[in-house]
């Protein structure tokens, strides 16, 4: 399936310059597109809203199950985005039909038994820590100061980890996120502390989430339930911190939403959806794979094809999405939970939603004067063409002392 004009996953304007990329992507090739991964190995990027809504609505001609993948025999054991699709891992990622129902059931119904108003005091809680330790400073990123922490510290609280395990946690989730020398290192903890938790629960419930995934996920071993686990904190923690900082971007840099920067609630829950729209976190997902010789988007797609889910592409079709300049208000039929059987499970899109705009609120509260440090121009982000979010958001503020 190589196709000469492919575009490269690593093409840089995943990162500068997206929304020109898509055009042209689309001019070139209509709404699925070839392109390359490390080692030009070949994939497909559905960047149609309507075909990516057929893509995620069968599961069965297009599966989650990597096995099927065409071109196992050209992959090394070292190649970088292994980790992303090794179906040999027992993990919910790599399962398909009843299976994966049975243990989506179990992550969601975990999940479920969070009580909003508790998520909402550590998320407050947390966050005001987290000002507490800059305010003073009258300036700060808020990338590595803020979003990068306040996602897993509220999230090892709600799985039922002291706050003494936090820093840590914190600390392994950035390693895994970013720092890849010490990828394996932050693996290593976070899955050591995730299994020691499980073990203690086992023993010893208590009312967080590893004691119900051990209540719920009965008929599944400590090995399944701990690899969910690994999943729920790593696809959780990430893209909700980008969440907060792609929606304090926006409110920063764009007109529309100098008003909440005194104190317009509804702007927060505006800048946060128009984010998933224009801006999505997760704005590639690993994808599906084609268990039979098909078409999609006037193309002839062979057996053992990798699809990637192309969210942010979907999202911003000229189809869907006829006027960029509009705001999508409460809009929210974009893709950037993903769609179908197959997506972020609706509890932990609530929880991701109270993380986020609590984390978003607390910012504009404790620092009511903050403004950007840097022209918006400057601003650079993650080099990833999967999870789209900022190195660095520098900005400044009148300094205020700690609560
Ligand atoms: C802004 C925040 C978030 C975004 C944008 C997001 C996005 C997504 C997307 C697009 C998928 C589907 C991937 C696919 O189609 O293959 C997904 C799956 C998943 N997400 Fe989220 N997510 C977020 C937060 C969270 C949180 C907070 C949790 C858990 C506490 C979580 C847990 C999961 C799990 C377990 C799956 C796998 C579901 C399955 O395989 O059935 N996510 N997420």
């Amino acid at each position: 399936m190589t196709t000469p004009d492919a575009v490269p996953l690593g093409d840089p304007r995943f990162q500068t310059d997206l929304a020109r990329l898509y055009r042209e992507m689309r001019r070139d090739h209509g709404t699925v597109a070839p392109v390359l991964l490390d080692g030009d190995i070949p994939a497909w990027l559905v960047l149609g809203y309507r075909e990516l809504h057929q893509v995620t609505g069968d599961p069965v001609l297009f599966s989650r199950d990597s096995a099927l993948w065409s071109q196992w025999d050209n992959i090394p054991d070292d190649w970088p985005l292994l980790p992303l699709l090794d179906h040999r891992q027992p993990s919910i990622l790599f399962t398909v039909g009843e299976q994966h129902r049975k243990r989506s059931a179990v992550i969601s119904n975990a999940l479920n038994s969070v009580d909003p108003f508790e998520l909402r005091g550590h998320a407050e809680r947390f966050a005001d820590e987290l000002i507490d330790a800059l305010c003073s400073e009258g300036e700060a990123d808020l990338v590595a100061q803020y979003a990068a922490l306040l996602p897993m510290r509220v999230l090892a609280r709600l799985f039922g980890f002291s706050d003494k395990d936090g820093p840590g946690l914190v600390t392994a989730l950035n390693d895994i996120v970013d720092a890849q020398e010490r990828a394996l290192a932050g693996q290593t903890h976070l899955g050591r502390s995730i299994q020691q938790l499980l073990a203690e629960r086992r023993k010893d419930p208590a009312a967080d989430v590893v004691s119900r995934m051990v209540a719920y996920g009965d008929g599944f071993s400590d090995e399944e339930i701990l690899h969910d686990l690994m999943v729920m904190v790593i696809a959780g923690h990430q893209p909700t911190a980008d969440w907060i900082t792609n929606s304090l971007r926006l409110m920063l840099t764009d007109g529309r939403f100098a008003a909440s920067l005194f104190g317009g609630r509804n702007s927060v829950a505006e800048a946060m959806n128009e984010v998933l729209w224009e801006d999505a976190p997760v704005q590639i997902t690993t994808g599906r794979w084609v268990t039979r010789d098909t078409r999609l988007g006037g193309r002839h797609i062979r057996a053992g094809d990798w699809l990637l889910l192309g969210v942010q592409g979907a999202n911003s079709d000229p189809q869907v999405r006829t006027d960029g300049s509009v705001l999508t208000g409460g809009n929210n039929a974009h893709f950037s939970f993903g769609h179908g059987e197959i997506r972020c499970p609706f509890p932990a899109q609530e929880i991701a939603e109270v993380i986020a705009r609590t984390g978003i609120e607390v910012v504009l509260d404790r620092l009511p004067d903050i403004d950007l440090a840097v022209p918006a121009e400057s601003l650079i982000r993650r080099p990833s063409p999967w999870l789209r979010g900022l190195m660095r958001l520098p900005v400044r503020f009148t300094p205020v002392p700690a609560r």
